[in-house]
């Protein structure tokens, strides 16, 4: 195991041994029963079913939900430290547990009802269920305000219709979080957030998407025809429905820097590893100044994409404003993911190209880090409106 800043005694400053042992929870859980079986997933696009059961059991799957609700009250430094490790070894259990902890269990304890908590949050938060965030629509994906799917007003239901594409935990969840349109005119001021049943009549979990990397994990669309569903389960005041996604984002966001993290510093780690083993015109490469230039960047890359991240959940659970340093946090993390993946990949030369040395699967599943809960492009609008504000 590489040693990184997080290692050494006197840093982060803030870290507590709780915080701790959370990590060493995560890591030891991540390297006994997520890297057995790692690339078989990857490959035949198997999700993690008996993983995230396991990852329930241990509390990942509601960490940062009160106990009350059966969550483990644990903080965002608690759950980004977690989600490093869980990601550097299957990002694609890593989004399943960062969906349902960040975009999902987050929203619901922050703004659902007495009711909506004890019938949806509890068993999302023991990780018996799992839920999913619907935003992304065909034609919206980064201008998420021009929802096409409407929620009309029929008086003590809404009438949903319309389709999600691209939805993380599509298949496996049983609870969806789904943005809808109810009023046009009002723009994004119309929009509501419904929860939404697995099994009510009318939505249908629709194509599983084959994709580049975070294979393991289901990502499907889903069709919304006429279904009914009670107001009871729209989420806060009615037109509340895009206001309760961008804030949920923003957390998310820093999960996904987390997990974006933890792929950079396991392709890192492996990297490192290898340099050492492999030997080259009579030396171990490592010592070869190319490949340390290689491993010094990367080493440097990650760190600092960890300050970022700890930062961002850091001001988060002192209740700080922390939009621009969420954004931050996913931009950089998720360039280091990239830049570092692709490196992993040229240290470890026609090896990294193979799946058995997993740099391969990490580089792919880097990418999608650039791209969901927000493109780079998106984070650099919302760092730079952040920063615009302030002047
Ligand atoms: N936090 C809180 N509020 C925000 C916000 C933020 N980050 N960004 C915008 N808002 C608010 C604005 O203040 C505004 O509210 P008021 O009208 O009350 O002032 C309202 O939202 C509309 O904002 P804008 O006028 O700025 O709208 P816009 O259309 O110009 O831009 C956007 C909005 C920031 C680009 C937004 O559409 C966005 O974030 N797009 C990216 C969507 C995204 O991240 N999708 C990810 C899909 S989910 C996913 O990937 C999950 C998964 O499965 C892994």
């Amino acid at each position: 195991m590489a040693t990184t800043l997080l290692d050494t005694p006197y840093f982060p400053y803030f870290l507590t041994e709780e915080h701790i042992s959370v990590r060493n929870a995560a890591r030891e859980f991540a390297q006994r029963e997520l890297l057995p079986g790692v690339i078989e997933r990857d490959t035949y696009e198997k999700f993690p079913e008996e993983q995230i059961k396991k990852m329930a059991e241990l509390g990942f799957m509601g960490m940062m939900v009160s106990p009350q609700y059966d969550g483990g009250g644990m903080d965002t430094i608690s759950y980004v430290l977690a989600m490093e490790e869980i990601s550097k070894i299957d990002a694609s259990a890593a989004v399943c547990m960062s969906v349902n902890n960040s975009l999902v269990c987050w929203g619901l304890e922050k703004y659902g009802t007495e009711e909506q908590k004890q019938k949806y949050l509890r068993p999302l938060a023991r990780g018996e269920k799992l839920g999913a965030f619907c935003l992304s629509e065909p034609e919206a994906g980064s201008d998420a305000t021009s929802q096409k799917t409407t929620a009309v007003d029929m008086g003590d239901y809404y009438l949903l219709n319309g389709t999600k594409n691209w939805i993380t935990n599509g298949n496996s969840a049983s609870i969806y979080l789904v943005m809808a349109q109810t009023h046009p005119e009002l723009g994004h001021k119309g929009i509501n957030c419904l929860i939404v049943e697995r099994g009510m009549e009318g939505f249908v979990v629709g194509k599983k998407e084959e994709k580049m990397g975070i294979r393991g994990s289901d990502t499907h669309s889903l069709m919304f025809t006429d279904v009914k569903v009670p107001k009871a389960n729209r989420i806060g005041e009615e037109g509340f429905g895009f206001k309760f996604a961008m804030n949920t984002l923003n957390g998310g966001r820093i999960g996904i820097a987390a997990q974006a993290l933890g792929i950079a510093s396991g392709a890192y780690e492996l990297a490192l590893k290898y340099s050492k083993e492999r030997k080259s015109f009579g030396k171990p490469i490592c010592e070869h100044q190319l490949i340390q230039a290689k491993l010094a960047q990367m080493a440097t890359k990650i760190e600092a994409a960890r300050l970022l991240v700890l930062h961002a959940a850091k001001l988060k659970d002192a209740g700080q404003d922390f939009i621009k340093e969420a954004a931050m946090a996913k931009l950089f993390a998720s360039e280091v993911a990239m830049w570092v993946t692709t490196e992993a990949v040229q240290v470890h030369g026609g090896y990294g190209y193979v799946k058995e040395f997993h740099v391969e699967r990490l580089m792919r599943d880097a990418k999608i880090t650039q791209i969901y809960e927000g493109t780079s492009e998106i984070q650099q609008i919302i760092i730079a409106r952040e920063i615009l504000k302030q002047l």
